[in-house]
Order: structure tokens, then sequence, then C-alpha cells
């Protein structure tokens, strides 16, 4: 029997996780290798990416308000759908009941939860950021040549 090669690809759009678990659980079984494009990075080029007849896609995204999160709809329009059949996944329930306490076990201070919330929710300490500023500020005041550390 001929093998037809495909691109499996699983587009995601998961802030915190869940969805891209469920698109896995999804893509799990497939036995090609996953091409993984992923929404919630505001660094990727999704103009680039081309999908064809023949590549299967698995499309996840999370409800917010009983809504696709519009930053997710506007990336995934940006993507060439090829005419590739999908799975529409929409992950949804559970929220948290106090969104805007912080996990302190889990919280790496990265900030991607202030950049990404739809409902401006999260914010910086502000003392946190002043401490950083400053401490910033004293570590950039003289120019620095490169070094290599092997
Ligand atoms: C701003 C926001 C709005 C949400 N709105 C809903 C909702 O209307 N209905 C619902 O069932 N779940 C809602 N949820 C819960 C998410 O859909 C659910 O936690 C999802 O698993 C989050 O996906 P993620 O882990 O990939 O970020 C909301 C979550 C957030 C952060």
């Amino acid at each position: 029997m001929t093998q037809i090669q495909m691109n499996m690809v699983q587009i995601v759009f998961s802030p915190t996780g869940g969805t891209q678990k469920a698109a896995d659980a999804i893509t799990g079984t497939w036995r090609e290798p996953v091409q993984k494009v992923d929404l919630s990075d505001a660094a990727a080029g999704f103009s680039a990416v081309r999908l064809g007849e023949d590549d299967p896609a698995v499309i996840a995204v999370p409800s917010f308000g009983g809504r696709v999160p519009a930053l997710a709809a506007q990336r995934l329009g940006q993507v060439h759908g090829g005419r590739a059949r999908c799975v529409v996944v929409c992950v949804y329930g559970n929220p948290r009941e106090r969104p805007r306490e912080t996990d302190g076990k889990t919280c790496i201070s990265c900030m991607r939860c202030a950049a990404i919330c739809p409902q401006s929710a999260r914010k910086a300490n502000s003392a946190l950021v002043a401490v950083a500023a400053r401490a910033i500020k004293k570590a950039c005041a003289e120019q620095r040549r490169n070094e290599l550390f092997c």
C-alpha cells in the first residue's frame, strides 16, 4: 500500500495550558509527527503558516466569556488554511474563583498573565517593578563589552 506523507498540525491558543493538554490528548493518538503552532506566542509569524489540503489539523482554543479569545481569532485568521480538514476543540469550564490571586508556588513572575489577559485583570506589583527598575538602572549604568564564556 502506498503511504501518503501528511503533515499533522496542531494550532493552539492556551495561556494556562489546559487547552494544550486537550490538543495533546487528541494528537497523541496520531502516528505521524505533529507540527505545533502556538497562537499564544506573540513573537511567532502566523501568516507564514500554510496548511496543505492533506494536512489534518487540530485547532484548539479556550472559551473566554463564551467566545474564542479575540487575540486567538485574530492570529488564527492569519494562518493559510489551504482547505485542510480540521478538528475544532474548545476547552471551557473550571475558571478559578479568584483569577486575580497568584499561586506563589507556581508563579515565576514571567508576566505572561498580565501581557495576555483580555480583561487587563493582572498587573505587575508596582513596588516590585520599582525595585527591579532600580536594580536594572544600576546594572546598566555603564556600557559593557561583550564577553564570551566557554
Ligand atoms: C477571561 C476568561 C474567561 C473565561 N470564560 C469562560 C466562560 O465563559 N465559560 C467557561 O466555561 N469557561 C470560561 N473560562 C475558563 C476557560 O475556558 C478554561 O479555564 C480553559 O481551560 C482555559 O484554557 P487554557 O488552560 O488553555 O488557558 C474563562 C477563563 C478566562 C481566563
